[in-house]
């Protein structure tokens, strides 16, 4: 089954490393899984902008009431003369609100960094409206765009590091400390990190967040099969999946999967791979790891930073941490 790609920019690179992360990945056992990351083409991207805005899922809402609430507060503890780096540009509202109390002070630099080329356009000109703002973006996955930021940034100049949105959620525990300390090497002592995670909350409520009532989020899930179908030759039979939720409490995270409804066989040309799957079992798409906000301390240290100040949105539960460079 043959159809137009939807996606304009998948180099041949870029769809061999999807192809082989395929493989991989649904080769993998006992669980079967695919790479959040995949996600996000031009249709998951949209849907996932839907899903901010879904009644039940308050992550992206909380965020954005904190840092509308406490972006001066937060600014008066930055060091002077940072240059701005986001991990992820986002829609940039949220940043919005840091950017401008920034550049009430000052003139600032704010250096999106992201993999999508459609996405810093996006930034740019949702952002470049700001008095005494210069944006600077880098079309590069995150460490290797912080190192070019840092590298390029004078002596008596700081740096912020914007990690928001919860998108270290997606990390286990272990990848996210390493993570952040990837993060921590690139950076001097005294440079910070603002770092948003999604609080700890009871079950059904995060169950909701991640299978809301009308469907976005599954179909979000769904299209990652359906990416595979359209940029891999892929022939799964979309039908034969339903989107799952499901609350981890080990590894405290919410993770989606995608369950086969009947026994499944497929076809992905470009992985050469054929991949059966049995009624009921499932494909593993995506971990959202919870957080308490008192385990953020530890977490930074663990990654050589040390938690300064941490603001709490307490009604949803979410936290921005502020962590320093040692
Ligand atoms: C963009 C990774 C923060 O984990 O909450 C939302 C992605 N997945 N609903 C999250 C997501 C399903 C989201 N992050």
């Amino acid at each position: 089954m043959t159809q137009p790609a939807l996606s304009h920019d998948a180099s041949p690179d870029l769809r061999s490393a999807f192809a082989a992360d395929v493989r991989a990945g649904l080769t993998h056992t006992p669980q079967k899984e695919l790479p959040s990351k995949y996600l996000y083409d031009e249709v998951g991207s949209a849907l996932f902008e839907v899903i901010t805005v879904l009644p039940e899922y308050g992550v992206t809402r909380a965020e954005e009431r904190l840092l509308a609430k406490h972006a001066a507060e937060i600014v008066e503890h930055l060091p002077h003369d940072v240059t701005v780096a986001e991990l992820g540009s986002g829609s940039g509202r949220k940043t919005r609100r840091i950017l401008e109390a920034l550049c009430k002070k000052r003139p600032t630099s704010y250096c999106p960094i992201e993999i999508s080329r459609s996405a810093l356009q996006l930034c740019r000109r949702e952002l470049g409206d700001i008095e005494r703002i210069s944006i600077v973006g880098y079309e590069r996955d995150y460490l290797a765009g912080l190192a070019e930021v840092s590298k390029q940034r004078s002596a008596d100049e700081r740096l912020l590091v914007l990690f928001l949105g919860s998108t270290i959620g997606n990390f286990g525990r272990l990848a996210a400390t390493r993570f952040l300390r990837e993060i921590r090497n690139m950076l001097a002592p005294g440079d910070a990190l603002l770092l948003g995670t999604d609080l700890i909350k009871p079950t059904p409520v995060l169950v909701a967040a991640y299978d809301d009532s009308i469907g976005v989020t599954a179909s979000f899930n769904l299209n990652l099969l359906a990416r595979v179908n359209r940029e891999l030759d892929g022939d799964f039979p979309l039908d034969a999946f339903e989107h799952v939720a499901r609350f981890n409490p080990d590894a405290r995270s919410i993770e989606m999967h995608l369950r086969a409804k009947r026994d499944v066989t497929a076809h992905v040309g470009a992985a050469q791979l054929t991949v059966s799957l049995e009624q009921g079992e499932t494909i593993w798409t995506e971990s959202s790891h919870k957080y308490r906000a008192e385990e953020m301390p530890a977490v930074a240290g663990g990654a050589g930073f040390v938690c300064s100040h941490q603001w709490i949105e307490e009604e949803w539960g979410f936290a921005e941490s502020l962590l320093v460079a040692q």
